[in-house]
């Protein structure tokens, strides 16, 4: 689908920072200037009469400040899907804090900076393109997991999310629901400024716009939602709230891949019940083996079958001890998929922060991710050696 121009309307006092803007809108493509105005109010009236799809807007602390929220706060009433974006030379977390209560959807440094902005607006694109075609499917959720941890399932999900996004040629999403420990940032070299808590909000629904404008995007064009700042904080995120989460990505994306917590809390069974397949990576280790046992027989009393639950078995390699073909046998299940054993790979996949699917030539592990993003898109059988 070719995505129609972003209409845009500037509220701003200064003339040279309404310039600045204007300038670096002119560097990006599909967008259209609607309107520029010096101050908020002569804004409501045009923007009632024709509703752009983002405002930007000044926040100046020493003037009128209170004016301009209460005014954000009532075209996000009578408007809600025109995304705002706010910019200010203060970034005080009260003032931020502010500005999202009455509806900003991005808060800006002043003066804004190029990168910054196209990037929020690549947010409001990707928004807005989709919800112009509602009708389309519900995007595929895939969570990976373990119940024993260490045995490779944030390097599966976040390779995994990468290599779904380049074969479907679909927007992804990648979400770490390993809320104490997660740490697909660091994976992917990301420093994020919102994550999902900051996506949650204060009350207990998740709002689409919220959660689309605490979205990182990474270089692979992946979006990712990420794991607590602040892990302490982590028991914040209910069951509810992540169905919401879900709910409201699967509708903005054509996959969301879950790194799933190893724990089976509120959270990760809400992930579970919205997941069209769960992929429980395994080792050939006794314990592991063990773990995945108990892990499927939950799976069973939650009436999930192999068309739902798929065993992947990592780190496989010649010298294992116990044979896929013995892990079937022990599971009385099938084994889904194999990646091979393959640690300098993997490990210089996070040191230069170069994904094990991308890069000219990926390595055998890379390729098995690959082609297991492959089998899931097109619901082929799996791979074992
Ligand atoms: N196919 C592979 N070959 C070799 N090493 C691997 C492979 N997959 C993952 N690893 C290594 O296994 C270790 C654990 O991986 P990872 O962090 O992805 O697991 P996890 O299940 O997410 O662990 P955590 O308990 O931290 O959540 C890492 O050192 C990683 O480099
Ligand atoms: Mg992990």
């Amino acid at each position: 689908m070719v995505p129609s121009n972003l209409s845009i309307m500037i509220v701003d006092a200064d003339r040279s920072q309404r310039l600045l803007l204007r300038r670096h809108l002119d560097t990006i493509d599909g967008i259209e200037i609607a309107a520029e105005q010096g101050n908020i109010n002569e804004c409501l009236q045009s923007a009632d009469a024709n509703p752009p799809d983002v405002l930007i807007v000044e926040l100046d602390t020493s003037n009128n400040l209170d004016k301009t929220l209460e005014a954000v706060g009532s075209l996000k009433l009578t408007h809600p899907t025109i995304a705002v974006f706010v910019n200010s030379t203060s970034n005080t977390p009260e003032l931020i804090m502010s500005a999202m209560r009455a509806g900003a959807q991005e808060f800006l440094r002043r003066p804004v900076e190029l990168d910054k902005l196209r990037k929020a607006l690549e947010k409001v694109r990707i928004l807005t393109t989709h919800t112009k075609a509602k009708t389309a499917t519900r995007g595929k959720v895939v969570s990976v997991f373990s119940k024993r941890g260490g045995l490779g399932v944030t390097t599966l999900a976040v390779n995994l999310g990468i290599a779904l996004s380049e074969v479907s040629e679909q927007r992804t999403a990648l979400i770490d629901l390993d809320l104490q420990l997660g740490d697909i940032t660091s994976f992917l070299n990301l420093t994020p400024e919102y994550d999902i808590l900051d996506a949650c909000g204060d009350g207990e629904e998740v709002d689409e716009m919220q959660l689309q404008s605490c979205m990182t995007l990474h270089g692979s064009g992946v979006a990712v939602l990420a794991e607590p700042g602040n892990p302490d904080a982590s028991a914040e995120v209910s069951g509810r709230q992540v169905t919401e989460i879900l709910d409201h990505l699967r509708s903005m994306y054509g996959y969301v891949v879950v790194d799933a917590s190893h724990s089976f809390s509120d959270s990760t069974y809400s992930a579970f019940e919205q997941s069209d397949n769960i992929l429980i990576v395994t080792v050939s280790t006794v314990s592991s083996i063990r773990a995945t046992k108990k892990s499927l027989e939950l799976f069973r009393s939650l009436g999930y079958g192999p068309d739902k639950v798929q065993i992947v078995v990592n780190r496989v390699s010649k010298a294992d001890g116990i044979r896929v073909n013995q892990i079937e046998k022990t599971l009385d299940y099938p084994v889904f998929w194999t990646i091979p054993n393959n640690y300098r790979a993997v490990v210089d996949a996070i040191n230069s922060g170069i994904p094990l699917v991308n890069g000219k030539r990926p390595a055998d592990v890379g390729k098995s991710v690959i082609r297991l993003a492959e089998a899931l898109m097109n619901g082929n059988r799996g791979e074992v050696p």
